[in-house]
């Protein structure tokens, strides 16, 4: 466990312009790049897999190990995509990574596409978020013209040509095979496995796909060395990564620190919770990782502890929310926005997130009967494990947490036909909450 903030992703996030080439460069950037480029691709797979970093987009697969199944005897070209959809609500990590500090990721991404042998790698980027779009592409510019990207980069013989491409706005394009479906312009639905990307991914050639954060850790990898980044962390989940928090904290923000800090101490590096109010219920990582509560303060955020806690360490997306919550409006909305994405291509998902939404607003309203809960909960059931990926599973995960924290709560609503937080229902019940 730890109790500081370790900015290394963030470090020149309030430097001057810290976007520019120029600022990047005068704190050290590319630095990293140059000793790569002294190494051989397998040195730089291996002290990626020495360094213990785990994917930061949400699943924790160990890089160097993804890196490392990439078949070099496979005639093809390989390719390098970086996933920067970041559509999962409370998610938002990587778009002000970008904003920020784009050299960062596009130095990561040179690192990265060397040793696994790529002479093309894409950044896919959300398409909403265009002032991210535009740095991005200035910086790919910029890193051109510095010769840290084209033909023969510092006279190495490596050659790497990088492409930033707009999404169009489906949260499903960045689950990794809709967004090769997508990058290769068709409609991005979710592809049967396997193959695996790394055998058949984009136009059927190995495909390295990533997070923006687990590229961008690259550089200060290769900078400081493995076991430098393996000193930070816990035991099996390495290193840092950005906490995001929002809601109802007095400083929501990115905190960047070691994995296994606890919401406790995130807390209160934040100011607390705004003035006067107490935590209720939170999401480790985005919308689709199970709700944990109050009791939770002190679990280690990594992989292993936050999943011995029933939930997931997803990406690290801490939606805080205080007792004047309703839970059941929350999960409302978040069962909304899962019923709106689903791309349709699975019946249980398609039908599911639709039938979930019906009977979660009867109950919000305060209509229907408690057997609405065990009907929830059999929804749910015909939804995960049964749906063809992983938005299907995520978009059960408030609905169970939250009826297995909050029952009362959900029960509240049709006692009091409608719900307590209305300011016209029960003031006290607001006040007090309802598992009070
Ligand atoms: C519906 C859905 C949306 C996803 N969105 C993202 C995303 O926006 N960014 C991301 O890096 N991974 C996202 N993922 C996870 C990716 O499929 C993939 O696991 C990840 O990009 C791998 O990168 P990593 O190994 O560096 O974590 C999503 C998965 C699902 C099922
Ligand atoms: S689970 Fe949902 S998003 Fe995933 S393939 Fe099925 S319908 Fe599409």
């Amino acid at each position: 466990m730890t109790d500081v903030l370790t900015p290394v992703l963030t470090d020149n996030w309030d430097a001057d312009r810290s976007w520019t080439l120029a600022s990047y460069e005068s704190r050290g950037g590319y630095g990293a790049l140059k000793t790569a480029l002294g190494k051989t691709p397998d040195d730089i797979i291996t002290a990626v897999k020495d360094s213990g970093l785990r994917g930061r987009g949400g699943a924790g697969f160990p890089t160097g190990m993804k890196w490392s199944f990439i078949p070099q005897d496979n005639p093809n070209p390989k390719y390098l995509v970086v996933n920067a959809d970041e559509s999962e609500p409370g998610t938002c990590k990587d778009i002000p990574l970008m904003m920020a500090s784009p050299h960062t990721l596009v130095e990561g991404v040179i690192i990265s596409s060397y040793a696994i042998r790529a002479n093309k790698a894409f950044i896919y980027v959300r398409g909403e978020v265009l002032h991210v779009i535009r740095r991005l592409q200035r910086a790919v510019q910029e890193a051109y013209l510095a010769g840290h990207l084209g033909q023969n980069i510092h006279g190495s013989g490596y050659d790497l040509d990088l492409v930033v491409h707009a999404g169009a706005g489906a949260y499903i394009c960045g689950e990794e095979t809709a967004l090769l479906d997508s990058l290769e312009g068709r409609r991005g639905q979710p592809r049967l496995r396997p193959p695996f990307p790394a055998v058949a991914g984009l136009y059927a050639s190995p495909t390295v796909i990533n997070n923006v954060e687990s590229i961008a850790s690259v550089p200060s990898i290769i900078g400081n060395g493995a076991q430098w980044f393996s000193s930070m962390g816990t035991e099996k989940s390495k290193g840092f990564g950005i906490f995001s928090l929002s809601g109802h904290v007095a400083k929501p923000g990115q905190y960047e620190a070691p994995l296994g800090i606890t919401l406790r101490k995130l807390i209160e590096l934040a100011g607390g919770m705004r003035n006067g109010h107490q935590l209720k219920f939170w999401t480790p990582g985005g919308s689709s990782t199970p709700l944990l509560t109050a009791e939770h303060l002190d679990v280690p955020l990594d992989f292993e502890g936050v999943g011995e806690a029933g939930s997931m360490l997803g990406t690290r997306a801490l939606q805080l929310f205080d007792e004047t919550t309703c839970v059941v409006r929350a999960v409302l909305r978040w069962t909304e926005f899962y019923k709106h994405e689903s791309c349709g291509k699975c019946t249980p998902c398609r039908e599911g997130t639709w039938w979930l939404t019906q009977t979660l607003a009867r109950l919000e309203k305060g209509q229907g009967s408690a057997e609405d809960l065990d009907l929830l909960l059999d929804q749910c059931d015909n939804i995960l494990g049964r749906s063809f990926c992983a938005l299907g599973d995520g978009a059960t995960s408030p609905i169970t947490s939250s009826i297995q924290y909050f029952r009362e709560e959900y029960l509240a609503h049709l006692e009091q036909g409608g719900c307590p937080f209305d300011p016209a229902a029960s003031a006290v019940f607001a006040r007090e909450g309802a598992n009070a």
